[in-house]
């Protein structure tokens, strides 16, 4: 009976499993789930708003396993997506070939973005989740780049340039600044035109970008024009385009270039877009107009950088713009300065436009008097918050060690600081170097509190690791305009913690200097004693005291509204709130969460805060005993973090790589002789261990 039943069962085994695989695969689909949209109701959808389409074939394996994801999440955006006017659809391209094809469609499944006036982008997230769709629903609905429809509608501004015109523009023939692009292919008349782009997906996009650039560019009075690199190719490999004159790998994909060039002038005048591909019209219209306005050397006066140097916002409210500009001041004393002088701000303009917010200005004054005014101010907030402590007085003698320099020199303010920076120009040779100047520009270029996200983490945690030893991110929320206040409040809260440290971080300094001066005061005094050489006397007199200014904090906020997996995705364990402030230790990659109470690190307290930075960079200083660095946690920054995100990123193909380069590791001639050699050694270790036990064992018997 049993094994009669056995058999029978036997027998349906097939038909259950592709019952169960039936189920499996053709998920029901959720309540009010459209039908795929087609030819005929395809504009007139699109005209409702944004969209997000899945192109696909009911064939495809790609295509079912994407399924019941789309589906899932079409459902669970419902709501969401009525609010920020953006809706999930599906084309279905075996009933609707046609539209696919008018489409562009390749492969399936294809999932783009489009807006009332056609196709904007493609979503290209591996692997495609529920969460990663959503994520870029919601911030493909809150760019402008995507919304202003009116743009759409409207013609590109751009000029089509020939080699020739662009070599007059470069030869000085240019009297308004010109942003050009350069693409590949002949066929780009006017830039709207509609061209098949070989090896290029990026052009597609970047045809829409450009028409919005060329227009915003319009009210900036600065022109735009655009070049054929296959029309052009001679000009376009001087300017190191040769990819676009010509395919050389079929499976290399290219994307258009950008330069500016400046008015009237014939050299020093072609400066490339710096950063990569970009599709924000913003990025290439910011680049433009602050490198114009820097070739201006603008004047500036003491009262627009007292405005720079107060307590300000930091996020902004919805559409206002940010705070965070950086401001390099040329100041020189209209008695002695000459000519030569100005020579060097010509070449600071290429080096410059590569570094986000910096502006350049010059002023006939000495600014040590206003720097010493802002730095005072510094005080007042600090006695103000901190009423507990015996009040904190502003040191001349360290300000004035500081500041040491002659005129022309230049200062730097950032937004919202209240310590100037002043470059060390003694004399022509430091001011006539662009390298020893770019170096300092670049050691102060992080704004005074800066946007820290998953994809510029890494970025910061290298930023100039050797003078800034901390990351100090303050957790912020900017969902409704009343957290944006709150989140404001918190990062000058993190500044007051700051600015505190940064008194006993300058003494300490001061102190340490100070002992080296005595040490070398007193050789010096010991040598005259012992009657040395008056030449060894010198030597030593001439030793320099090196300048020291590190341990400083690099300030940073994280807004958990738009960074939902950034814990998870960088391996940071446990819960983490609105006020709480995470500190990453750069050279070390651990981080911290805990104040030396044990409680956890928030801005609500700045004066813990500040013991905290104490504690952990000048323990001598610390008013607790530091238990701090007991209280660090693993590093996921270290082996973790490079993992975790080499597959976040590229999911499959990120344990690919690692499984590569594992083989290449175990391959490398110089890794397998190591491995041989410790081996060798451990197995004569052993033998000799053994031996040595053999031996014990003889005479214990
Ligand atoms: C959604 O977008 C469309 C097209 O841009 C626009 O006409 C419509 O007014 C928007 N609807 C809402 C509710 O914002
Ligand atoms: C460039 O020179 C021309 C002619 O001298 C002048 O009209 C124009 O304003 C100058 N442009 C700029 C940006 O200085
Ligand atoms: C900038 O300041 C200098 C010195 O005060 C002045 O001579 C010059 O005209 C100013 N330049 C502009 C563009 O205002
Ligand atoms: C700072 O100055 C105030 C007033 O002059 C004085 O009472 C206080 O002792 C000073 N503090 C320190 C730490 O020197």
């Amino acid at each position: 009976m049993t094994t009669h039943l056995k058999r029978h069962l036997l027998a349906f085994l097939p038909f259950i499993a592709l019952l169960i695989a039936l189920t499996v695969t053709a998920a029901e689909p959720p309540e009010g789930f459209p039908e795929p949209l087609n030819k005929n109701n395809f504009k007139e959808e699109l005209s409702k708003g944004l969209h997000i389409i899945d192109f696909y074939s009911p064939y495809c394996p790609h295509c079912k396993h994407l399924e019941p994801v789309w589906m899932e999440t079409w459902d669970e955006f419902r709501d969401e997506g009525k609010k920020l006017n953006i809706t999930f659809s599906q084309v279905n391209c075996v009933e609707s070939a046609d539209l696919c094809s008018e489409e562009n469609i390749e492969s399936y499944p294809d999932v783009r973005l489009y807006n009332p006036s056609g196709y904007l982008k493609s979503f290209t997230e591996r692997p495609k989740t529920k969460e990663s769709l959503m994520a870029f629903a919601r911030r493909e609905s809150m760019d402008p780049d995507n919304l202003d429809t009116d743009l759409d509608s409207a013609l590109s501004q751009s000029q089509h340039l020939e080699g020739f015109d662009f070599i007059k523009l470069i030869a000085g023939k240019a009297d308004r600044p010109y942003l050009v692009s350069f693409w590949p292919t002949k066929n780009l008349k006017d830039s709207d035109d509609s061209v098949n782009f070989e090896n290029c997906d990026k052009c597609h996009e970047f045809q829409r970008t450009w028409k919005i650039v060329s227009r915003q560019l319009v009210m900036e009075d600065i022109k735009s024009g655009h070049v054929n690199c296959e029309s052009n190719p001679t000009l376009c490999k001087e300017l190191g385009f040769s990819d676009l004159v010509k395919i050389t790998n079929h499976r290399a994909d290219r994307e258009p270039k950008v330069a500016l060039v400046l008015p009237n002038k014939t050299s020093n005048n072609l400066i490339d877009y710096p950063k990569g591909f970009s599709v924000k019209s913003n990025d290439y219209v910011d680049f433009a107009k602050r490198t114009f306005a820097n070739s201006q050397f603008p004047n500036i006066t003491e009262e627009e950088l007292k405005k720079v140097a107060r307590e300000i916002d930091f996020v902004p409210e919805k559409g206002a713009s940010f705070n965070n500009d950086i401001h390099l001041v040329f100041a020189y004393d209209p008695e002695t300065v000459v000519v030569e002088d100005f020579d060097i701000l010509e070449y600071l303009i290429e080096p410059l436009s590569k570094i986000p917010n910096i502006y350049l200005h010059q002023i006939d004054k000495n600014l040590i008097g206003l720097s010493r005014d802002i730095f005072e101010n510094m005080y007042k907030l600090i006695n103000d918050y901190n009423t507990g402590e015996a009040q904190k007085n502003f040191s001349e003698e360290y300000f004035t060690m500081n500041t040491v320099t002659q005129l022309p020199t230049f200062f730097m303010f950032k937004d919202g600081d209240f310590v100037s920076h002043v470059y060390p120009g003694y004399s022509t040779t430091e001011m006539r170097n662009v390298e020893e100047i770019m170096k300092w520009v670049q050691k102060y270029s992080n704004p005074l509190a800066t946007e820290i996200t998953s994809s510029n983490l890494r970025e910061w945690m290298s930023f100039q690791t050797e003078s800034y030893s901390n990351l100090a991110i303050q957790l912020v929320s900017t969902g409704s305009g009343k957290q944006i206040k709150g989140s404001n409040t918190l990062i000058r809260k993190l500044l007051l913690a700051s600015f505190d440290y940064e008194h006993v971080r300058m003494e300490n300094n001061f102190e340490q200097i100070n002992e080296k001066r005595t040490k070398k005061a007193d050789s010096i005094k010991l040598l005259k004693e012992k009657k040395t050489p008056a030449d060894k006397i010198v030597d030593k007199m001439r030793e320099e005291i090196p300048h020291i200014d590190n341990k400083k904090l690099l300030l940073g906020y994280l807004d958990l509204s738009k960074e939902k997996k950034f814990f998870r995705r960088f391996g940071i364990t446990g819960d983490h709130k609105v006020g709480d402030v995470i500190i990453i230790d750069k050279s070390n990659n651990f981080y911290y969460t805990k104040d030396n109470f044990g409680n956890t690190l928030t801005a609500n307290e700045p004066l813990l805060l500040r013991e905290a930075f104490v504690s952990l960079n000048i323990p001598s200083k610390a008013l607790y005993s530091s238990k701090m660095k007991g209280r660090l946690m693993n590093s996921p920054f270290h082996n973790a973090f490079s993992f975790l995100d080499i597959v976040h990123q590229n999911g499959i193909y990120g344990y690919l790589c690692i499984i590569i380069l594992i083989i290449i590791i175990l391959k490398s001639p110089s890794f397998y002789r190591k491995y041989k050699v410790r081996r060798n050694y451990n197995s004569k270790r052993n033998a000799v261990g053994i031996l040595g036990n053999l031996e014990k064992k003889q005479n214990q018997d």
